[in-house]
């Protein structure tokens, strides 16, 4: 299982985006927040931003759409140049027909769950994914702690991509650092997404390196 690290501009400088992104190369993805304001209590950026980002660095965009309506948008975000585009299964009428639509423009398509949601109902579902995200904090802000109690949940879906002999990922978001890392690998992550333990550190591309070989041993 090959560990990936996709630092989260969320807790980049916005004004300085292009550079941010170069201050983590070596990182395998650039984890983007889309948020409206409607579906979480914050508001970020939209296709435009993602437009320009996808022209600026040559880190494939993982974009995590934490938006309502997300059956319509989402197929924007691959237009716009993301390669990995991530819904919510609260937010999406469709997950099914979403995910389709998702991967025949050509991105990999991910669903993602709040903490409160569980994996469970989405179980036929996850053949039709290239990854699931598992939320470790509710969804909206960067810097907050994270859930222990969704390890269960983690190792649950480990299990059952394991059950289906499925090759999809399995991401975790929020609150991982080098204290938490060790314990979302161990519950079956394979995908890790960092955002003040990467763009907090004096050296971001160094915090990448040191969690890699965290989430490695
Ligand atoms: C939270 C976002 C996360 C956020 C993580 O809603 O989805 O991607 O940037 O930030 P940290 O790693 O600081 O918890
Ligand atoms: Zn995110």
């Amino acid at each position: 299982m090959a560990v990936q690290i996709n630092p989260s501009i969320l807790s980049a400088d916005f004004a300085r985006l292009a550079e941010e992104a170069k201050a983590v190369e070596g990182a395998d993805w650039l984890h983007v927040d889309v948020m409206d304001n409607h579906f979480v209590p914050n508001l970020t950026l939209g296709v435009p931003v993602v437009e320009s980002l996808a022209r600026a660095t040559d880190t494939p965009l993982d974009c995590h759409l934490m938006i309502e309506d997300a059956d319509r948008w989402a197929p924007q975000y691959v237009e716009a140049g993301a390669g990995s585009v991530t819904f919510h299964a609260e937010a999406a009428a469709a997950p099914v027909r979403l995910a389709r639509e998702i991967r025949a423009k050509g991105a990999r398509a991910s669903m993602a769950l709040k903490p409160a949601t569980p994996i469970e109902p989405y179980e036929d579902l996850l053949p039709e994914l290239d990854m699931l995200l598992i939320m470790t904090v509710e969804p909206g802000f960067g810097g907050q702690s994270f859930l222990d109690i969704m390890l269960p949940k983690i190792r649950r879906t480990r299990e059952l991509i394991n059950k289906h002999g499925l090759e999809l990922w399995l991401q975790v978001d929020g609150g991982v650092s080098a204290s938490t890392i060790e314990r979302c690998a161990e519950a079956g992550a394979d995908v890790f997404v960092a955002g003040s333990a990467v763009y907090g550190a004096a050296d971001p591309a160094q915090a990448v390196r040191a969690l890699r070989t965290q989430a490695e041993t």
